[in-house]
């Protein structure tokens, strides 16, 4: 299965790609079949990500899927970011070829990662929210 137009255009113009000065959320997280990285920004204002931005040293697939990430939960509730699925994320970049499934979930750790971050830093338990994130010095990938 060859990419799509989506994925190439995401590939080869990635939106969202840096670093936040004075984030209120970092996440980083590590995927376990293939050991790549990614590091999620998030700005938050009244419950809304303001702005998001991300890192990784994840191939074409994981910068496909962050760019088009980034973009559905910019100024959508925490609450809407959760909900955010790598399956959603694949749907708007009309696919992904099998083996490159896990790439995708990168990206929705990344997110629920910097909430999670993001709560624990107003004092909040990001648990009962968020769930269990795997940290990334956990994966055993580095
Ligand atoms: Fe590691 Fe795609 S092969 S993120």
């Amino acid at each position: 299965m060859a990419y799509s137009e989506k994925v190439m255009d995401h590939f080869a113009n990635p939106r969202n790609v840096g670093e936040i000065e004075n984030a209120d959320g970092i996440g980083e997280v590590g995927n376990s079949k293939c050991g790549d990285i990614m590091k999620m920004y998030i700005k938050v204002e009244n419950d809304i990500i303001t702005d998001v931005k991300f890192k990784t040293f994840g191939c074409g697939a994981a910068i496909a899927t962050s760019s088009m990430a980034t973009e559905m939960i910019k100024g959508k509730s925490i609450n809407d970011a959760l909900k955010l699925t790598n399956k959603a994320v694949m749907e708007a970049l009309d696919g992904l070829p099998p083996v490159k499934v896990h790439c995708s979930v990168l990206a929705e750790q990344a997110i629920k990662a910097a909430i999670s971050d993001y709560y624990q830093k107003q004092g909040i338990d990001p648990e009962p929210f968020v769930g269990k994130v795997p940290h990334c010095d956990e994966c055993g990938c580095h």
